[in-house]
């Protein structure tokens, strides 16, 4: 490990005597302490302590509340989670082991906004935080923290906790120094608009600052962030991004939105991604995005020169796209910042900026209520993360998914969602292979001819039109059968499939 540099990286001298192991650093943490670490969406989150910390509780039991920005990598949540270390975990997970874990009920999930924790935590209705491990690029002079490939919560983490760890990671390029702005809302009743007018805006910060002898350990580490997960666009994603491409350009052509669009936002994994591909060839100019994890798209349309700026609070990448990308990230500095989660996510900006968010759907209804988080109404996925956030507040709320998943057997589109993330009155436009449907300003009744028209799939098509039919026979604002509304569900549970084989034939 190149030891002498990462001295150097502590430029405050004091503070190098702190540099510890990370069990010795882990050991601040006990039983039953709030602990906030950095990480976002599998970027810069503390690598070394919590590692140490599962391995001394798989001899030493001891459980803990874990609050982080949003997800972590490098297999993180799952030693964790079968370390038993995680009592409480939030605001959000993206792990097959700690899922199960949730799922199972013995860890305390809390599926939260992404823009809301440090709120809660600073108003106390959440913490104290004892601890805050942060993950940094370097000290300053004044003992400031940079921070790495996200922001997250870790600001706040750091200014609320009682100690603060820094994991300082010589792995991860000096250069991001200055990509970060960290604005820190003023306390209420007294609070002041957040100065962010556009994606470029920097208002802050370009370090967390904290007062040095809170720094109670440095741990050197050199162990990368995890690749990406997000796997590369297919024949169905390119058809939503068609689908979305073709929308936007019928909104140039009726005069509101010009060909610069207005800020994109995009949601996490394979779909969003795959969709923001899109813009490489559409004939939109001069992009900006204003979103929450920078994935590979953003880079592919710096460099396809589609995109002029963007703004986040995380970069997750590949492992071929993320060394490109920290190998030359000074001549995409000038185009890039990194805020707080609260900040990148704020409401009052988002309205402000007017953004397009594209985020995605497990499954969505007839009326257009989005399920985001759980499969069949009980099982978390994920969690809400900042999908929320964009969708109440954009200018444009789309939401994609493919018409299908598990083969064919589930349908993606159902008469009611069996779990309800984003109602529909926060839900503009939805997307599938099959096509679009433009849910402004339409009532229930009318939402329902548009999804079934242009959004399902055509093995389902049938079975939900006829259940539409037969609720409207019914009446009401929002036509249900309220004793079937929820049978492909029930059916999905007890056979994998949402509609019976055989209706599927008689109808395919
Ligand atoms: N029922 C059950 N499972 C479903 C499903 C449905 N209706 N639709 C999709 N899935 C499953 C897929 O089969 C896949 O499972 P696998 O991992 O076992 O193969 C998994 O969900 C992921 O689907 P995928 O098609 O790969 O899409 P994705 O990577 O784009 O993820 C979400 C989709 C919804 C899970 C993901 O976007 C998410 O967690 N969203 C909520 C948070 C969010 O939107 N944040 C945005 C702000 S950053």
């Amino acid at each position: 490990m190149p030891h002498t540099s990462a001295r150097d990286r502590i430029r405050l001298a004091s503070l190098r005597e702190k540099i510890v192991s990370a069990e010795e650093a882990a050991s601040h943490i006990h039983d039953g302490m709030v602990v906030g670490m950095s990480g976002f969406t599998r970027a810069g989150e503390a690598k070394a302590v919590p590692l140490a910390l599962a391995a001394r509780a798989r001899t030493h039991p001891l459980k803990i509340s874990l609050i982080t920005g949003a997800s972590l990598g490098n297999d993180l949540d799952k030693q964790l989670a079968e370390a038993h270390v995680l009592a409480r975990r939030m605001p959000f997970q993206s792990d097959p082991a700690l899922r199960r874990a949730i799922n199972a009920g013995e860890v305390m999930f809390v599926d939260q906004h992404l823009s809301e924790t440090v709120e809660h935590l600073r108003t106390r209705q959440l913490g104290p935080i004892d601890v805050a491990v942060v993950e940094a690029v370097g000290i300053t002079a004044d003992g400031g923290i940079i921070p790495t490939t996200s922001v997250g919560n870790s600001a706040s983490f750091a200014i609320l906790a009682e100690k603060v760890i820094v994991e300082l990671n010589v792995s991860q390029p000096l250069a991001l120094e200055g990509l970060h702005d960290i604005y820190i809302p003023t306390r209420r009743p007294f609070r002041e608009p957040i100065p962010v007018v556009g994606p470029d805006s920097r208002v802050g910060l370009p370090f967390i600052p904290v007062p040095p002898e809170k720094i109670a350990a440095i741990v050197i580490t050199d162990r990368g962030d995890s690749p990406s997960n997000a796997m590369p666009a297919d024949a169905e994603t390119a058809a939503i991004a068609g689908h979305l491409m073709g929308f936007l350009e019928g909104e140039v052509a009726a005069g509101r939105l010009t060909e610069r669009l207005l800020p994109l936002q995009a949601g996490i994994g394979t779909i969003a991604n795959a969709v923001m591909m899109g813009f490489i060839d559409s004939p939109f100019r001069d992009l900006t995005m204003y979103s929450e994890v920078l994935q590979d798209s953003t880079f592919d349309l710096f460099d396809a020169g589609k995109l002029n700026f963007a703004s986040g609070s995380s970069i997750t990448l590949s492992q071929p796209k993320a060394e490109a990308v920290m190998a030359d990230i000074t001549r995409y500095k000038p185009r890039l910042v990194l805020r707080p989660q609260e900040v990148s996510n704020h409401p009052e900006i988002i309205r402000r900026l007017g953004i397009i968010a594209i985020n995605t759907a497990l499954e969505f209804d007839i009326y257009g209520n989005v399920n985001s988080t759980h499969v069949n109404g009980t099982h978390m996925m994920n969690g809400i993360g900042g999908s929320g956030d964009f969708a109440r507040n954009a200018y444009l709320s789309v939401f994609v998914t493919k018409s299908t998943a598990k083969g064919g057997a589930l349908s993606s589109v159902v008469p009611m969602a069996s779990h309800v993330d984003h109602t529909e009155h926060d839900v503009d436009v939805v997307v599938t292979e099959i096509g679009l449907a433009d849910l402004r300003e339409l009532a229930p009744r009318e939402r329902a001819r548009e999804i079934i028209a242009n959004c399902v799939h055509p093995l389902y098509r049938e079975a939900l039109s006829d259940y539409v039919e037969r609720a409207t026979a019914r009446g009401g604002h929002t036509p249900h059968i309220l004793e079937e509304a929820l049978s492909w569900h029930i059916r999905a549970r007890d056979g994998g499939r949402m509609v019976e084989p055989l209706h599927l034939a008689a109808t395919a």
